[in-house]
């Protein structure tokens, strides 16, 4: 019996004789608190497939929360299909709607098309999973300052995060090159460092759009960066920065700029308001603060941010980095939330902080031992913005490396020799799609995937069964095709639109 090729490959799968065919009489039942699955599966199912799939006392595809399925964790599920009826289960809502994209990754890939197909028989070969992830943060990183995407985008980004059973989306909200968080209280904000590469959101946007990743188990974490990347906001507000007096343009160029906020009460207000906002948006119990390359010269210079040094009793300028950290993230804590950020060596954040290390492996592991929760995110293999092949036919990417498929699919959030106590710090991982040199909607998809599909399985399975992988990402690049999702075509055709970077 052939293996349906699923990704991510679950835990636990075992094929069975028979299929189950779904008709227009197929109708879904439910338990109670179920109700949200049975509505993704009918919302994912129903533009293909034209199948109304009602709720019915007497269905066939049952869909039942059971508590004591404790084995299953938080996002684990148990899936039996068999010729007569599906039974899938799990302790709670977020395995059943993981459980839902495995019975839709089971159907014909025209399943996925977003336009009625007429022609195909709706069924899904008959097995028996039990599937669980081996990490709880999955996830991809978006940054919509460098070039802004509207929210149509997002939600098309979400479905297909969902559709790999990644349950985060890192939304980059502001940078040097633009702010797109309305914020009520600075409006220019957006007026002003909404300009440049796009646009902003509305809060209506953006609440909905934590809605929509919400019914597909995906939590929206929203950025907004800080002491440094803050040129857009200093554009809008001088008098934040650390000489007031001067005017500043949204930043046009890439890189570092080392326009950075300043250590004045104003500043810790303003970005205490703003974060009040951010939550008020995003319920997501993580926040993350940004913090990464920060330069200090500024400090150095300005003599009221010597003082606040002096003031503080920190050992210099460049200790105001922790303590301009610190001071937000306790504001975060108080509210209940968990504060994140990048670190660039593992110690430059206080400890509870969640950390995402994006620099090399082994600042993780520094950090872990410092005891923070750590989400793994080494540019050498999680940054989608580097070029995926070295190829001639690769366009222009991030300069200074090649991340390629089999890199990402490497990628190891908890390295085998780290300690049982290490490990246990390491929340899971996630690509970053830095969009510099990203001007389309195309162009994020087209780095995105299929690299995605790599770091999603690793994620998930906790393996690293790179043939396995191969095998069955050939089939999965169907549904991508499905999709109409740009991607990476092989130099070295050999079935053409269909082969493997
Ligand atoms: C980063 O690459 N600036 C985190």
């Amino acid at each position: 019996m052939p293996l349906p090729r699923l990704i991510p490959q679950p835990s636990r799968l075992s094929p069975l004789p028979g299929r189950f065919a779904f008709g227009p009489d197929t109708a879904v039942r439910p338990v109670p608190g179920a109700e949200a699955a049975a509505a993704l599966l009918r919302d994912l199912l129903r533009p293909a497939t034209g199948l109304p799939l009602p709720d019915r006392p007497d269905g066939t595809v049952v869909l039942a929360l059971d508590p004591a399925l404790t084995g299953l964790g938080e996002e684990g599920y148990g899936l039996t299909v068999g010729a007569e009826g599906v039974l899938l289960r799990a302790a709670r809502l977020p395995g059943l709607l993981a459980g839902v994209q495995t019975l839709r990754q089971l159907l014909p890939v025209e399943a996925l098309s977003a336009a009625p197909v007429t022609g195909v028989a709706w069924s899904v070969p008959c097995v028996q999973i039990t599937d669980r992830p081996r990490f709880p943060w999955r996830g991809a990183m978006l940054d919509v300052s460098r070039h802004f995407r509207p929210v149509s985008f997002l939600r098309r980004y979400v479905d297909l995060l969902a559709l790999h059973k990644l349950n985060v989306l890192h939304l980059h909200l502001t940078d040097d090159q633009g702010w797109r968080m309305p914020v009520a209280a600075y409006p220019r904000l957006t007026e002003t460092g909404g300009l440049p590469h796009g646009g902003a959101y509305t809060r209506g946007e953006l609440a909905d759009l934590v809605r929509h990743a919400a019914a597909r188990g995906v939590t929206v974490v929203p950025e907004i960066e800080m002491p440094g990347h803050v040129r857009a906001a200093l554009a809008a507000y001088p008098r934040l920065g650390n000489r007031p007096d001067r005017t500043l343009d949204v930043w046009d160029r890439w890189g570092v700029c080392d326009t950075v906020l300043g250590v004045h009460d104003e500043v810790l207000d303003f970005c205490r308001t703003v974060l009040d906002e951010v939550m008020d948006v995003f319920p997501s119990p993580h926040v993350h603060l940004g913090g990464e390359e920060c330069p200090t010269a500024e400090w150095h210079a300005s003599p009221a941010a010597r003082r606040r040094a002096a003031e503080e009793g920190l050992t210099g300028p460049d200790a105001l980095h922790g303590w301009f950290m610190d001071r937000i993230g306790r504001h975060l804590v108080d509210a209940g939330r968990h504060p994140v950020g990048w670190t660039e060596t593992g110690a430059d954040l206080p400890p509870y902080f969640t950390v995402m290390p994006w620099r090399d492996t082994a600042h993780g592991r520094t950090a872990a031992r410092r005891g923070h929760r750590v989400v793994m995110a080494p540019h050498r293999t999680t940054y989608l913005d580097y070029p995926q092949s070295a190829g001639p036919d690769e366009p222009p990417g991030q300069p200074g490396a090649v991340v390629d498929l089999r890199a990402v699919h490497g990628t190891d959030p908890a390295p085998r020799d780290w300690s049982p106590e290490e490990t246990g710090r390491v929340l899971g991982t996630q690509a970053q799609l830095w969009t510099e040199y990203v001007p389309t909607a195309a162009h994020a998809e087209y780095l995105t995937f299929p690299r995605l599909c790599a770091l999603a399985e690793t994620a998930w399975t906790g393996r690293h069964d790179w043939p396995g992988f191969r095998d069955r990402l050939h089939h999965h690049l169907t549904r991508l095709d499905t999709l109409g999702v740009p991607r990476r075509l092989s130099p070295t055709p050999t079935v053409p639109g269909k082969e493997l970077p």
